[in-house]
Protein backbone atom coordinates (compact mmCIF):
# COMPACT_ATOMS: atom_id res chain seq x y z
CA UNK A 1 0.00 0.00 0.00
CA UNK A 2 1.25 3.79 -1.05
CA UNK A 3 2.00 6.01 2.06
CA UNK A 4 1.33 10.02 1.88
CA UNK A 5 4.33 12.45 3.80
CA UNK A 6 2.81 16.06 4.46
CA UNK A 7 5.47 18.30 4.33
CA UNK A 8 5.58 21.71 5.67
CA UNK A 9 7.57 24.31 3.90
CA UNK A 10 7.98 22.46 0.98
CA UNK A 11 7.84 25.17 -1.82
CA UNK A 12 12.10 25.72 -2.07
CA UNK A 13 14.75 24.77 0.10
CA UNK A 14 14.97 21.97 2.52
CA UNK A 15 11.33 20.94 2.13
CA UNK A 16 11.40 21.07 -1.72
CA UNK A 17 14.08 18.96 -1.37
CA UNK A 18 12.68 16.31 1.32
CA UNK A 19 9.50 16.40 -1.28
CA UNK A 20 11.93 15.07 -4.68
CA UNK A 21 13.18 12.83 -2.09
CA UNK A 22 9.95 11.08 -0.81
CA UNK A 23 8.71 11.40 -4.18
CA UNK A 24 11.91 9.40 -5.24
CA UNK A 25 10.91 6.76 -2.75
CA UNK A 26 7.11 6.42 -4.44
CA UNK A 27 5.63 8.06 -1.36
CA UNK A 28 2.38 10.24 -1.96
CA UNK A 29 2.79 13.92 -1.03
CA UNK A 30 0.70 16.96 0.37
CA UNK A 31 2.80 20.29 0.10
CA UNK A 32 2.29 23.14 2.44
CA UNK A 33 3.55 26.49 2.28
CA UNK A 34 2.76 29.95 0.97
CA UNK A 35 3.81 30.28 -2.44
CA UNK A 36 1.23 29.07 -4.72
CA UNK A 37 3.22 28.90 -7.85
CA UNK A 38 6.26 27.47 -6.53
CA UNK A 39 3.81 24.71 -4.77
CA UNK A 40 2.48 23.95 -8.47
CA UNK A 41 5.78 23.73 -9.72
CA UNK A 42 7.43 21.21 -7.63
CA UNK A 43 3.67 19.35 -8.11
CA UNK A 44 4.46 19.13 -11.95
CA UNK A 45 7.47 18.39 -11.54
CA UNK A 46 7.25 15.28 -9.33
CA UNK A 47 4.16 13.77 -10.88
CA UNK A 48 5.89 13.90 -14.26
CA UNK A 49 8.67 12.32 -12.55
CA UNK A 50 7.13 9.90 -10.54
CA UNK A 51 4.22 7.83 -10.05
CA UNK A 52 2.87 9.59 -7.14
CA UNK A 53 0.16 12.06 -6.69
CA UNK A 54 1.10 15.40 -5.27
CA UNK A 55 -1.52 17.10 -3.25
CA UNK A 56 -0.25 20.96 -2.26
CA UNK A 57 -2.01 23.34 0.34
CA UNK A 58 -1.54 27.23 0.19
CA UNK A 59 -1.70 28.02 3.75
CA UNK A 60 0.20 30.77 5.98
CA UNK A 61 0.84 28.47 8.99
CA UNK A 62 2.11 31.51 11.38
CA UNK A 63 -1.79 31.87 11.85
CA UNK A 64 -2.60 29.28 14.33
CA UNK A 65 -5.96 28.77 12.86
CA UNK A 66 -4.59 27.31 9.22
CA UNK A 67 -3.10 24.51 11.27
CA UNK A 68 -6.46 23.13 11.58
CA UNK A 69 -7.79 23.75 8.37
CA UNK A 70 -5.10 22.09 7.03
CA UNK A 71 -5.34 19.03 8.87
CA UNK A 72 -8.94 18.68 8.58
CA UNK A 73 -8.59 19.46 4.86
CA UNK A 74 -6.24 16.22 5.07
CA UNK A 75 -9.26 14.32 6.86
CA UNK A 76 -11.92 15.60 5.26
CA UNK A 77 -10.46 13.46 1.99
CA UNK A 78 -9.46 10.81 4.41
CA UNK A 79 -5.95 10.83 3.61
CA UNK A 80 -3.86 9.16 5.76
CA UNK A 81 -0.56 10.27 6.86
CA UNK A 82 2.44 8.26 7.36
CA UNK A 83 5.06 10.59 7.83
CA UNK A 84 4.69 14.50 8.91
CA UNK A 85 7.68 16.50 8.28
CA UNK A 86 7.68 19.70 9.96
CA UNK A 87 10.01 22.06 8.07
CA UNK A 88 8.82 25.39 7.53
CA UNK A 89 10.38 27.71 9.76
CA UNK A 90 11.97 30.96 9.15
CA UNK A 91 15.04 33.35 10.97
CA UNK A 92 15.47 37.37 11.62
CA UNK A 93 18.43 39.00 12.14
CA UNK A 94 18.89 42.06 14.26
CA UNK A 95 18.36 42.82 17.77
CA UNK A 96 15.25 41.78 19.47
CA UNK A 97 14.17 45.35 20.63
CA UNK A 98 15.19 46.50 16.66
CA UNK A 99 12.98 44.05 15.03
CA UNK A 100 9.09 44.68 14.42
CA UNK A 101 6.54 42.41 17.32
CA UNK A 102 4.86 41.14 14.19
CA UNK A 103 7.49 39.34 13.15
CA UNK A 104 8.12 37.92 16.47
CA UNK A 105 5.19 36.51 16.36
CA UNK A 106 4.94 35.02 13.05
CA UNK A 107 8.10 33.04 13.83
CA UNK A 108 6.70 31.68 17.44
CA UNK A 109 3.39 30.54 15.71
CA UNK A 110 5.12 29.48 12.64
CA UNK A 111 8.43 27.59 14.23
CA UNK A 112 6.98 26.21 17.60
CA UNK A 113 3.01 26.78 17.51
CA UNK A 114 2.36 25.36 14.26
CA UNK A 115 4.89 22.27 14.67
CA UNK A 116 3.52 21.51 17.88
CA UNK A 117 0.24 21.30 17.02
CA UNK A 118 0.72 19.16 13.62
CA UNK A 119 2.22 16.81 15.98
CA UNK A 120 -0.70 16.59 18.56
CA UNK A 121 -2.93 16.25 15.69
CA UNK A 122 -1.26 13.44 13.93
CA UNK A 123 -0.63 11.72 17.36
CA UNK A 124 -4.31 11.53 18.02
CA UNK A 125 -4.55 9.25 15.01
CA UNK A 126 -1.30 7.58 15.15
CA UNK A 127 -1.75 6.13 18.52
CA UNK A 128 -4.67 3.96 18.18
CA UNK A 129 -3.39 2.31 14.81
CA UNK A 130 0.32 2.10 16.28
CA UNK A 131 2.46 3.86 13.75
CA UNK A 132 4.02 7.00 11.97
CA UNK A 133 7.34 9.18 11.69
CA UNK A 134 7.47 12.84 12.32
CA UNK A 135 10.77 14.42 11.80
CA UNK A 136 11.05 18.09 13.20
CA UNK A 137 12.97 20.69 11.62
CA UNK A 138 15.25 22.20 14.33
CA UNK A 139 19.17 23.24 14.15
CA UNK A 140 22.22 23.51 15.40
CA UNK A 141 20.99 26.83 16.58
CA UNK A 142 19.20 24.70 19.66
CA UNK A 143 22.03 24.33 21.47
CA UNK A 144 23.39 27.72 22.41
CA UNK A 145 21.38 31.12 23.16
CA UNK A 146 21.85 33.38 20.15
CA UNK A 147 22.37 37.03 20.51
CA UNK A 148 21.32 38.52 17.26
CA UNK A 149 18.53 36.10 16.41
CA UNK A 150 17.58 35.47 19.45
CA UNK A 151 13.86 34.60 19.14
CA UNK A 152 15.09 31.99 16.34
CA UNK A 153 17.84 30.29 18.54
CA UNK A 154 15.43 30.15 21.29
CA UNK A 155 12.65 28.63 19.08
CA UNK A 156 15.18 25.72 17.45
CA UNK A 157 15.84 24.83 20.92
CA UNK A 158 12.04 24.41 21.91
CA UNK A 159 11.84 22.43 18.33
CA UNK A 160 14.76 19.69 19.80
CA UNK A 161 13.64 19.78 23.68
CA UNK A 162 9.81 18.90 22.52
CA UNK A 163 10.79 16.49 19.74
CA UNK A 164 13.11 14.66 22.54
CA UNK A 165 10.30 14.03 24.66
CA UNK A 166 7.69 13.28 22.79
CA UNK A 167 10.14 11.16 21.17
CA UNK A 168 10.47 9.38 24.05
CA UNK A 169 6.76 9.37 25.13
CA UNK A 170 5.89 8.10 21.42
CA UNK A 171 8.39 4.75 21.40
CA UNK A 172 5.42 2.72 23.56
CA UNK A 173 3.33 3.78 20.65
CA UNK A 174 5.46 2.86 17.94
CA UNK A 175 5.59 5.93 16.46
CA UNK A 176 9.41 7.75 16.00
CA UNK A 177 10.13 11.40 16.23
CA UNK A 178 13.50 12.63 14.90
CA UNK A 179 15.05 16.60 15.35
CA UNK A 180 16.97 16.99 12.21
CA UNK A 181 19.52 20.06 13.35
CA UNK A 182 21.52 21.02 10.43
CA UNK A 183 23.85 23.51 10.98
CA UNK A 184 24.32 26.74 7.85
CA UNK A 185 22.37 25.22 4.31
CA UNK A 186 22.58 27.40 1.39
CA UNK A 187 18.66 28.18 0.56
CA UNK A 188 16.60 30.74 0.93
CA UNK A 189 16.98 30.88 4.81
CA UNK A 190 19.44 33.71 4.92
CA UNK A 191 17.41 35.89 3.00
CA UNK A 192 14.14 35.65 4.00
CA UNK A 193 16.14 36.24 7.48
CA UNK A 194 17.68 39.42 6.66
CA UNK A 195 21.30 38.22 6.95
CA UNK A 196 24.85 39.94 5.95
CA UNK A 197 25.43 37.47 3.95
CA UNK A 198 22.43 35.26 2.65
CA UNK A 199 24.18 33.42 0.54
CA UNK A 200 26.39 31.74 2.68
CA UNK A 201 25.07 32.65 6.02
CA UNK A 202 28.13 32.67 8.13
CA UNK A 203 30.96 34.45 5.16
CA UNK A 204 33.51 32.21 3.62
CA UNK A 205 31.79 29.11 5.25
CA UNK A 206 31.64 25.86 2.95
CA UNK A 207 28.04 24.65 3.49
CA UNK A 208 26.42 21.60 2.41
CA UNK A 209 23.76 21.03 -0.11
CA UNK A 210 20.25 20.43 0.75
CA UNK A 211 20.11 17.73 -1.13
CA UNK A 212 22.64 16.18 1.51
CA UNK A 213 21.36 17.55 4.68
CA UNK A 214 17.69 15.98 3.77
CA UNK A 215 19.39 12.39 2.58
CA UNK A 216 20.87 12.72 6.31
CA UNK A 217 17.51 13.87 7.76
CA UNK A 218 15.92 11.50 5.79
CA UNK A 219 18.15 8.48 6.82
CA UNK A 220 17.77 9.27 10.29
CA UNK A 221 14.12 9.32 10.02
CA UNK A 222 13.27 6.26 9.19
CA UNK A 223 16.22 4.67 11.29
CA UNK A 224 14.09 6.54 13.89
CA UNK A 225 16.60 8.35 15.80
CA UNK A 226 16.13 11.05 18.51
CA UNK A 227 19.07 13.46 17.76
CA UNK A 228 20.03 13.65 14.21
CA UNK A 229 22.70 16.35 14.11
CA UNK A 230 24.36 16.92 10.62
CA UNK A 231 28.11 17.12 9.94
CA UNK A 232 30.65 16.01 11.71
CA UNK A 233 31.82 19.66 12.93
CA UNK A 234 28.72 20.46 13.92
CA UNK A 235 28.51 17.36 15.84
CA UNK A 236 31.60 17.91 17.58
CA UNK A 237 30.23 21.98 18.50
CA UNK A 238 27.18 20.99 19.47
CA UNK A 239 28.79 18.67 22.15
CA UNK A 240 31.76 21.04 23.28
CA UNK A 241 29.52 23.71 24.01
CA UNK A 242 27.37 21.82 26.79
CA UNK A 243 30.95 22.34 28.60
CA UNK A 244 31.89 26.01 27.97
CA UNK A 245 30.64 28.53 30.50
CA UNK A 246 27.69 30.65 29.42
CA UNK A 247 29.03 33.82 29.64
CA UNK A 248 31.35 32.32 26.38
CA UNK A 249 28.17 30.82 24.78
CA UNK A 250 26.77 33.94 24.78
CA UNK A 251 29.90 35.79 23.25
CA UNK A 252 30.90 33.53 20.62
CA UNK A 253 27.31 33.06 19.40
CA UNK A 254 26.94 36.46 19.08
CA UNK A 255 30.28 36.74 17.58
CA UNK A 256 29.11 34.42 14.71
CA UNK A 257 25.98 35.26 14.25
CA UNK A 258 27.04 38.61 13.33
CA UNK A 259 30.19 37.70 11.52
N1 LIG B 1 19.13 26.97 5.70
C1 LIG B 1 19.72 26.88 6.87
O1 LIG B 1 20.85 27.34 7.06
C2 LIG B 1 19.03 26.15 8.00
C3 LIG B 1 19.82 25.66 9.05
C4 LIG B 1 19.19 24.99 10.09
C5 LIG B 1 17.83 24.82 10.09
N2 LIG B 1 17.08 25.33 9.05
C6 LIG B 1 15.63 25.15 9.10
O2 LIG B 1 15.23 24.44 7.96
C7 LIG B 1 13.86 24.71 7.69
C8 LIG B 1 13.68 25.01 6.21
O3 LIG B 1 14.36 26.21 5.92
P1 LIG B 1 15.14 26.45 4.55
O4 LIG B 1 16.57 26.59 4.88
O5 LIG B 1 14.75 25.46 3.54
O6 LIG B 1 14.61 27.91 4.21
P2 LIG B 1 13.76 28.45 2.96
O7 LIG B 1 14.47 28.10 1.70
O8 LIG B 1 13.53 29.89 3.29
O9 LIG B 1 12.40 27.64 3.04
C9 LIG B 1 11.47 27.88 4.05
C10 LIG B 1 10.17 27.19 3.71
O10 LIG B 1 9.20 27.52 4.73
C11 LIG B 1 8.04 28.05 4.10
N3 LIG B 1 7.38 29.05 4.94
C12 LIG B 1 7.91 30.20 5.42
N4 LIG B 1 6.97 30.89 6.09
C13 LIG B 1 5.83 30.15 6.02
C14 LIG B 1 4.52 30.34 6.50
N5 LIG B 1 4.18 31.44 7.21
N6 LIG B 1 3.58 29.40 6.25
C15 LIG B 1 3.90 28.29 5.53
N7 LIG B 1 5.13 28.05 5.06
C16 LIG B 1 6.08 28.97 5.29
C17 LIG B 1 8.55 28.67 2.80
O11 LIG B 1 7.52 28.71 1.83
P3 LIG B 1 6.68 30.01 1.41
O12 LIG B 1 7.60 31.18 1.47
O13 LIG B 1 6.20 29.64 0.07
O14 LIG B 1 5.57 30.07 2.43
C18 LIG B 1 9.61 27.66 2.38
O15 LIG B 1 9.01 26.60 1.69
C19 LIG B 1 13.46 25.86 8.61
O16 LIG B 1 12.75 25.36 9.72
C20 LIG B 1 14.80 26.42 9.06
O17 LIG B 1 14.73 27.02 10.32
C21 LIG B 1 17.65 25.98 8.01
Amino acid sequence: MKSTALITGASKGLGAEFARLFASKQVDLILVARSENELKEIKSELENRFNISVRTIVSDLSLPENVRSVYDEIKADRIEVDYLVNNAGFGDFGDFSDTEWERHEQMINLNMTALTQFCYLFLQDWISRGRGKILNVASTAAFQPGPGMSVYFASKAYVASFSQAIAYECRKHGITVTALCPGPVKTNFGKAARMKHPNGFVKGMNTPSPAEVVAFGYRAMMKGRTLAIHGRLNRIVANIVRFIPRSWQLYLSAKVISW
